[in-house]
């Protein structure tokens, strides 16, 4: 089947309008393309759960905060509706700029303290680029239920908080984080490591289990931490943004999981930025 591409808003509120009309659930996948089987876990999600699913296309500018990234995020329109082929989805969202940002467009949707903590810290700006992407993106789909990986948890969080503060008729749906047969949680970045890089990428997932395994035995946090990060230095990690232990409820840092808690980790690897984060049981 050929991908229903829809490049308008007009022509997205022309069939979405339609699919309310026969009172069929609509299902967003709000995507920045280089699709990959983390991306396609959502959408086989949606479709479970949806009469009609969107896929949406967008390398949001927004939420980049250097030019260098932006420029060279990954773009494989055709491969990804490749991809989708399958899936048969009922329309494949690739709005350009001026359908999401028309000119003299002048909102901001910003989170609070959440942001301001892990990604948040490290990215200005980058949460108030995807909150307000993803604000722009429910209301232009009117999807009833919007499909996020967990991989971006902060994310996941950030966007929670948004459809509950603007009272937005869209259940948020969080999914598992998809990972290479290594334990390398899928990402699009991960295309632009280089061959070398990537065998070293999988220590970061390595390092994360042996401190969740260390948690899970009583150790406390802060004994864990130096020594995972030498770990990471030594496997050829050059920078780490965070590697912390936090509730998932609230993101405050905990030192042993007394609560829900997720072990996050964001490090530099030739160039490329790789997040992951990993469920830590209760304990102690
Ligand atoms: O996770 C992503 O790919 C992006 O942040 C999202 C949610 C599509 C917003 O641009």
């Amino acid at each position: 089947m050929t991908a229903p591409f829809v490049r308008t808003l007009a022509e997205l509120r022309r069939a979405t309008r339609d699919w309310h009309r026969s009172d069929d659930t609509i299902g967003v996948v709000p995507t920045m393309g280089a699709l990959h089987d983390g991306h396609l876990s959502l959408v086989a999600a949606a479709k479970a759960a949806c009469d009609r699913v969107i896929v949406t296309i967008f390398v949001n500018p927004r939420q980049f905060n250097q030019v260098s990234d932006l420029d060279n995020y990954p773009r494989t329109e055709t491969e990804d509706a490749r991809k989708l082929a399958r899936f048969e989805v009922d329309a494949i969202y690739v709005p350009d700029v001026s359908q999401i940002y028309p000119d003299g467009f002048a909102t901001n949707v910003s989170v609070g303290a959440m942001t301001d903590v892990l990604c948040g810290a490290h990215r200005p700006g980058h949460f108030d680029g995807v909150a307000t992407v993803v604000t722009k993106l429910f209301t232009q789909t009117s999807a009833d239920k919007a499909f996020f990986g967990e991989k971006d948890f902060q994310q996941l969080m950030v966007v929670r908080r948004v459809a509950r503060d603007l009272d937005l008729p869209v259940d948020v749906v969080g999914c598992p984080t998809i990972r290479e047969e290594d334990g390398l949680a899928m990402s699009s970045r991960n295309l632009l490591l280089s061959d070398r890089a990537r065998i070293k990428a999988q220590r970061l997932h390595e390092i994360m289990q042996q401190v969740a395994d260390s948690l899970r035995q009583g150790a406390e946090f802060s004994a864990l931490q130096a020594e995972a990060m030498a770990s990471l230095d030594a496997a050829g990690f050059t920078d780490i943004d965070y590697f912390e232990l936090r509730s998932c409820a609230t993101l405050s840092l905990l030192e042993r999981p007394t609560e829900p808690a997720r072990l996050f980790a964001a490090a530099w690897l030739a160039g490329v930025r790789l997040i992951d984060n990993i469920d830590i049981p209760v304990s102690g």
